[in-house]
């Protein structure tokens, strides 16, 4: 694992949309695997600057994204479906149908799940996975006690994530209680992955990470049994590190 440590979320996010911009450049036709949240939308900003004043293209690119809230249509502003169109993708020339997200609103959910598995297949793997850590360890919308062997799943999201998330929404109430995600060995079958760590109420999680044993209960502990992960953190997450 590379440690790459950063002022601050401006500096974290330049290092990883260098990376990422470096990446597509040598390799057009790559696969991305991407995440939302707070943590990347910094890299999206900067990708966005560069799309425009570089020229990078997007056009061969595919994406694929980690998870989406279980009944939230696209059109809604809390899915992820919306915050990447809004974010990320109406901004760049990559087109709409290489773009592709967990259908949280499928009539068979356990059938999108194995669905969604099959095409991250068929796109050849990922090339490339940005992921944020949740306080709790999750990574994509894995929580603590999720397998390492799981494939893309439905799961129950746990109590402190709907509160973390709940500052999007209007309350508490309104937070889905479960969502798909892609699963840790989905993840960890990613060629090389990005990991941003950014701010003090991270840093708990990310010494874990860092200085912790590899258990279930601490689902980003999994990313030690990948050969090529490289983490990009700033100053207030590093806090104990
Ligand atoms: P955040 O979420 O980027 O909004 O902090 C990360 C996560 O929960 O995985």
């Amino acid at each position: 694992m590379k440690l790459i440590r950063t002022e601050n979320y401006a500096e974290m996010s330049l290092e990883a949309g260098k990376i990422i911009v470096d990446k597509v450049r040598s390799n057009p036709i790559l696969t991305l695997g991407l995440a939302t949240g707070s943590t990347p939308k910094g890299v999206y900003d900067y990708l966005i600057q560069d799309h425009e004043a570089n020229r990078t293209t997007y056009t061969k690119v595919k994406s694929v994204n980690l998870d989406e809230y279980i009944g939230l249509p696209a059109k809604d502003p809390n899915s992820y479906h919306y915050f990447m169109n809004q974010t990320l993708f109406k901004h760049l020339d990559i087109s709409e149908n290489d773009t592709h997200i967990p259908n949280g609103t499928a009539s068979d959910l356990e059938q999108e799940c194995l669905r969604y598995e099959q095409l991250i297949k068929e796109l050849g793997g990922v090339d490339l996975q940005l992921l944020g850590i949740g306080q709790n360890g999750h990574i994509g919308f894995n929580e603590p006690g999720t397998a390492f062997s799981s494939r893309t799943h439905i799961v129950t999201l746990a109590q402190n994530t709907r509160e973390a998330n709940s500052r999007f929404f209007n309350s508490l109430e309104e937070v889905p209680t479960h969502a798909i995600t892609m699963g840790i060995a989905s993840i960890l079958d990613s060629k090389e992955i990005l990991l941003l760590v950014s701010g003090e109420r991270k840093a708990e999680a990310l010494n874990r990470f860092v200085n912790g044993e590899i258990s279930e209960d601490f689902p980003a502990s999994a990313l030690k049994y990948h050969e090529n992960v490289t983490v990009i953190a700033d100053r207030d997450a590093l806090k104990y590190i």
